[in-house]
């Protein structure tokens, strides 16, 4: 994940982009480098390794003021951190771009532009659009024309921003998979990767969509979409009260975090995905090449971060037929392992600063392992500083103490990465297009389930005076009931067991009474027809069900079984979608027990000692 920002204006734009990147350097903190045009015939740039501190330094040493300018913090994917291959990237002294995503033909693209004279100083796929935009500039035409040409070859994932120093007015932006809003400002309009990066300026935003190319002056904005028609992107002022350190209109951080998921999910896809293909660049630098060695996948993490794991199991298995072992972190540090060989190490954890996990990975640095590969929600966190490869979940600062949004981010990067590694193994692509299709309707769908959060909160009476509760799930369904049944104990204080339904009858169905409710995930799978008759030995016991299954699961609403529909969503990604009720359910009967909600007794939410 890049940064990018952008500026023109009647007044100098060095300040405006040095506070954007701060405010983006979440998003990539390896290098940062800033290009501004001011008056001179060259662009003046500025590039260095590190954070975004070490080129506000290199600024404040020698000022590059200007009224137009353009900025990037880095996350490699081409190139190792370098100031060579920090951004901008220019061709010639007078054309400079800024990028964030992944070109997939950028080798091709080089060797045809080498062969054409240009010469490259850099290892990074940006410098290839810059040369290739270079090029058509030269053959006679404006910026704008020499940047829609240019994406006319490219493949990929993109956001581009793109100034010229005989065009001193203007600046050239498009979105291609990867995010960029517009910031409008009042004789000053800017750019950039997250509308967090402009906010000390300004607080109204143009969302550009996929194939949009926009041509940013300090009093006009015009935006063309892929067909190259004129188009209207219209104006949304952003939500103070809805920033991550406000609860804003929820009553509690854990409902404004369930509630944040479809925005989330969205952002940890993007940039990672096109329309039917993972971007296996994205992962990382060195990606292909260590997927393509793995044999064996060893999972760490704990608590709601080991659920997300447990489900990675089944897609790991299933899609990439690689075998894969799950563990929690506290048993797996203090147990003798037998490591395979080639064996990728996956440490999953929202805070990065959990300190079993960390321990399980420092052993395991020392063990052997092949790699270490981290999914991590907190960028400079110590688990992404330690790890050989890191794929960062965007949910944002997570602050209710019962995990939500940083577990479904979890699962969404997880899959993506199962993708990845499955393609390395046999997965076609008709396979995988039909599962990144279905990645694309995750926030559309969780926010159908979002919409029945009134019934649940109905259904959640049921529970308030009861002392124990089950979770039943089979298959990947199991390890969302696990999550479940983690929600509901850890804040409502209700004693909550999870188990594979396959189960029961070896030992738990002992428990199940009118007194016992017990809860189930019933997606329509392989697996349901297996769950009714499972659902069956509890209603014969006298036992209280509900169940939230699709519609074509046909489970029917009878005395002692309540059903809520879940509308029809694909298998693989179904464990994302399922999880939403559970978490609103645990939090409304949480809300009637009139617990503390988003500081349960005896919890923390970084647990940074053993
Ligand atoms: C449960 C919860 C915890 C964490 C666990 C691991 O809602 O939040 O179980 O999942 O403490 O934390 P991280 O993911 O930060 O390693």
């Amino acid at each position: 994940m890049c940064g990018i920002v952008g500026a023109v204006s009647e007044r100098d734009v060095q300040g405006i982009l040095l506070e954007g990147l701060r405010r983006l350097e979440y998003r990539g903190y390896d290098s940062a480098g800033m290009a501004v045009i001011n008056g001179k015939p060259e662009v003046q740039r500025a590039r260095e390794v590190g954070k975004v501190a070490a080129l506000a330094d290199a600024i404040s040493a020698n000022p590059l003021a200007g009224h137009l300018g353009i900025a990037h913090t880095r996350w490699a994917t081409h190139g190792e951190p370098s100031q060579v291959n920090a951004h901008p990237h220019m061709s010639g002294d007078r054309l400079a771009i800024v990028h964030n995503g992944i070109i997939e033909n950028y080798q091709e693209l080089r060797e045809e532009l080498k062969a054409e004279g240009f010469e490259f100083t850099s290892q990074t796929d940006t410098e290839v659009v810059a040369h290739l935009i270079g090029k058509n500039y030269k053959a006679g035409g404006n910026l704008y024309n020499a940047v829609k040409t240019a994406i006319g070859r490219l493949r990929g994932a993109f956001a581009l921003a793109v100034v010229h120093a005989n065009e001193p007015d203007h600046l050239v932006v498009c979105r291609e998979g990867s995010p960029l809003v517009v910031g409008v400002g009042i004789g000053e309009n800017f750019i950039a990767s997250d509308q967090l990066a402009l906010l000390p300026v300004t607080d109204r935003f143009m969302f550009l969509e996929e194939g949009d190319i926009a041509d940013i002056r300090k009093d006009k904005i015009e935006i063309h979409d892929r067909e190259g028609q004129a188009v209207e992107r219209s104006i949304s002022r952003f939500e103070h009260g809805a920033d991550s350190a406000d609860k804003g209109e929820y009553r509690h951080y854990m409902l404004k975090e369930i509630y944040e998921q479809p925005k989330v999910i969205k952002a940890t896809m993007e940039g990672r995905i096109t329309a039917t293909r993972v971007l296996e660049q994205a992962l990382g630098t060195d990606a292909e090449n260590l997927l393509e060695n793995v044999r064996h996948v060893q999972i760490i993490a704990c608590g709601t971060s080991y659920h997300a794991g447990m489900v990675a199991r089944y897609w790991i298995e299933d899609l990439a037929g690689v075998p894969c072992s799950v563990e929690v972190a506290s048993e797996f540090r203090y147990r003798k392992h037998v490591i395979q060989p080639d064996t990728l190490f996956l440490c999953i954890s929202q805070s990065g600063e959990t300190a079993d996990t960390l321990a399980a990975l420092r052993q395991a640095k020392k063990a052997g392992f092949r790699a270490a590969l981290a999914i991590c929600n907190v960028p400079g966190s110590s688990l992404v500083r330690e790890s050989d490869l890191v794929i960062m979940t965007q949910a944002g600062p997570e602050i209710g103490v019962a995990s939500t949004k940083a577990f479904t981010t979890q699962l969404t990067a997880l899959l993506i990465f199962t993708l990845a590694l499955a393609r390395h193994n046999g997965l076609n692509a008709e396979r995988e297009a039909d599962i990144v299709k279905a990645i694309h309707l995750l926030p559309g769908q969780v926010n159908d389930v979002l919409a029945l959060d009134g019934e649940i909160e109905e259904m959640s009476k049921a529970f308030m005076d009861k002392n124990h509760s089950l979770f039943l799930g089979r298959g990947s369904q199991y390890p969302v009931a696990m999550e479940g049944a983690l929600k509901l104990k850890e804040i409502s204080y209700i004693h909550a067991e999870a188990y594979p339904a396959g189960e029961l009858k070896h030992g738990p169905l002992a428990l199940v009474d009118s007194e016992m409710p017990v809860v189930t995930v019933a997606p329509n799978n392989d697996l349901v027809e297996k769950l009714k008759s499972n659902l069956e030995e509890v209603r014969a016991r006298g036992g209280e069900l509900f169940v939230f299954a699709d519609k074509a699961a046909d489970v029917k609403p009878e005395e002692g079984l309540h059903v809520m529909q879940i509308p029809s969503v694909h298998e693989i990604t179904a464990p994302i979608v399922y999880t939403v009720p559970l978490q609103l359910l645990s939090y409304h009967v949480a809300v009637l027990k009139g617990t503390d909600v988003d500081q349960p007794r005896n919890l923390a939410k970084s647990v940074t000692v053993e």
